[in-house]
């Protein structure tokens, strides 16, 4: 989640019973299922309170049934919630990247789910550009971009001619693409799935507010913040990650940048949180060991708060001081979206879901850990003979750690691709 001073005030610890669900350690994928697992046709992933409250009390299902408690859930929020029946549960991360890492691999790695089958939608509130969309507005991502991976300088010790602190790694230019990969860089989702979801969920009335309205106005000034200043809509649109809660036109506009760039010109940056490559790293490293598919993800993210401010607005009044109006209805909107993305796996569960949606596209991450070949900054364009030069060149003459760092990392790399029959 991203949204600023509320999530403090909202998070009041809560205490719950522990109930105990002691089942047997059972062979995963195998046959020997025992009773008790719950295997949920939905999972709704949310990252704190308020996203997590809107399911709560409402007529489609009661997802407060049954408690789990797992071993590694936040301490904020210890147990998973399901449906009598255990076909809907809601997991609550904790927010930024390492709660959702800590929290989804608990979850994946658990013997009281079976996971196998599972559909798990992200559904959080997050900030938006106003170049792509407005408050309020229902996204589902393609791509998820760890954009904050890379090295910081502040503005003012850099050079005149560099337009942002952020430098990938292992380069010396923003506009180049990374030369040291970590493997969480970019991941993409299954696209004829977020398809049917944004069919879904464009059947929902969004709500929105006065405030929300009025300030969106203000958007119309700068031709380029169009979108920014039209009624809220359900889109297809793609989601930054990153720990550092970054807000104004630069950093904005620099992490649009390093999206473009990663994704090979295909991502476009749209909203931004907090979770959500962590959170798909997890349910794919998961997925490797078949413990869960991960065709079945979805990103869908409401906005709550624009990333930079409109026209006559200074950017530190856009993040802590203005009223934008947008997070009572980005988070009314997840449930009004999202309940029609659920509804919509659980009815048609036995005609279409259950079996799945074969992906069309590339649908894994960077390294291509699930096979397939990435069709976004593909590994050959960075593991070129030249470039394996270049690192080994640098290494030998700085002998600077990060440099032969890389060196082993692009030696990894091209072992990787070699094994994958992706040539150099
Ligand atoms: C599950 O936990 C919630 C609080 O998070 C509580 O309101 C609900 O009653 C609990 N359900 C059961 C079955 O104990
Ligand atoms: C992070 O998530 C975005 C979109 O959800 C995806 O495009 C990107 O590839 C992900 N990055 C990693 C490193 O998983
Ligand atoms: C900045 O200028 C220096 C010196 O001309 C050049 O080597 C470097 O590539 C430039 N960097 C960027 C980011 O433009
Ligand atoms: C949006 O939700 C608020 C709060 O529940 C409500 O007062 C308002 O009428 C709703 N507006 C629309 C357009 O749904
Ligand atoms: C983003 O990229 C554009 C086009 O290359 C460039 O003009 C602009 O300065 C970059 N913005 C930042 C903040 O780096
Ligand atoms: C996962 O399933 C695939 C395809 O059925 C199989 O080849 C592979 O061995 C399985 N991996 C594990 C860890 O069970
Ligand atoms: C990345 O973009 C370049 C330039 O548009 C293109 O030549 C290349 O084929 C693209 N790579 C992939 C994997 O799509």
């Amino acid at each position: 989640m991203r949204t600023h001073k509320l999530s403090s005030l909202l998070l009041a610890a809560t205490t719950f019973p522990l109930i105990s669900t002691a089942t047997p350690l059972r062979e995963r994928n195998g046959a020997s299922k025992r009773d008790g697992v719950i295997a949920p046709k939905f999972v709704i992933i949310s990252m704190f309170e308020p996203e997590a409250a809107v399911w709560w009390g409402i007529d489609e299902f009661d997802l407060l049934a049954q408690n789990i408690t797992l071993p590694g859930l936040s301490p904020l929020f210890p147990e998973v919630h399901c449906t009598a029946d255990g076909d809907v549960c809601q997991v609550i991360t904790g927010e930024s990247e390492i709660n959702a890492a800590s929290t989804m691999s608990a979850l994946v790695l658990s013997s009281k789910f079976d996971l196998t089958k599972s559909y798990f939608m992200v559904a959080g509130i997050a900030g938006v550009n106003p170049k792509v969309a407005t408050l309020a507005s229902v996204t589902f991502a393609r791509y998820a971009v760890q954009v904050a991976l890379q090295y910081e300088f502040d503005y003012r010790d850099l050079p005149d001619n560099f337009t942002t602190g952020y430098i990938p790694f292992n380069v010396d230019d923003p506009a180049e693409y990374p030369a040291e990969i970590y493997g969480t860089e970019v991941f993409e989702t299954n696209l004829a799935l977020r398809d049917v979801a944004i069919g879904l969920a464009s059947s929902a009335v969004l709500n929105d507010t006065a405030a929300a309205q009025a300030y969106r106005a203000k958007y119309a000034l700068e031709a380029a913040y169009t979108a920014g200043s039209q009624a809220p809509s359900v889109l297809g649109c793609d989601v930054a990650t990153s720990d550092v809660y970054y807000s104004g036109t630069h950093l904005s506009e620099a992490f649009e940048n390093t999206t473009h760039i990663w994704t090979n010109g295909s991502g476009v940056y749209c909203t931004t949180a907090q979770e959500d490559n962590a959170t798909l790293e997890a349910i794919m490293r998961a997925a490797k060991m078949n413990l869960t598919d991960y065709s079945r993800v979805m990103v869908m993210r409401t906005a709550s708060d624009f990333d930079r401010p409109p026209p006559g607005v200074s950017e530190i009044q856009n993040l802590l001081y203005v009223n934008q109006g947008g997070f009572p209805p980005a988070i009314t909107n997840i449930y009004r979206a999202g309940i029609k993305v659920v509804m919509g796996v659980l009815d048609g569960w036995d005609s279409t879901f259950e079996k799945g949606l074969k992906p069309t596209n590339y649908a894994g991450d960077i390294f291509a850990t699930l096979g397939g070949t990435p069709d976004f900054g593909q590994p050959s364009f960075f593991i070129t003979q030249e470039k394996k030069r270049d690192l080994a060149a640098a290494a030998s003459e700085h002998g600077n750690l990060r440099m032969r760092r890389a060196l082993h990392s692009a030696r990894r790399r091209a072992a990787a691709a070699k094994a994958l029959g992706i040539e150099g």
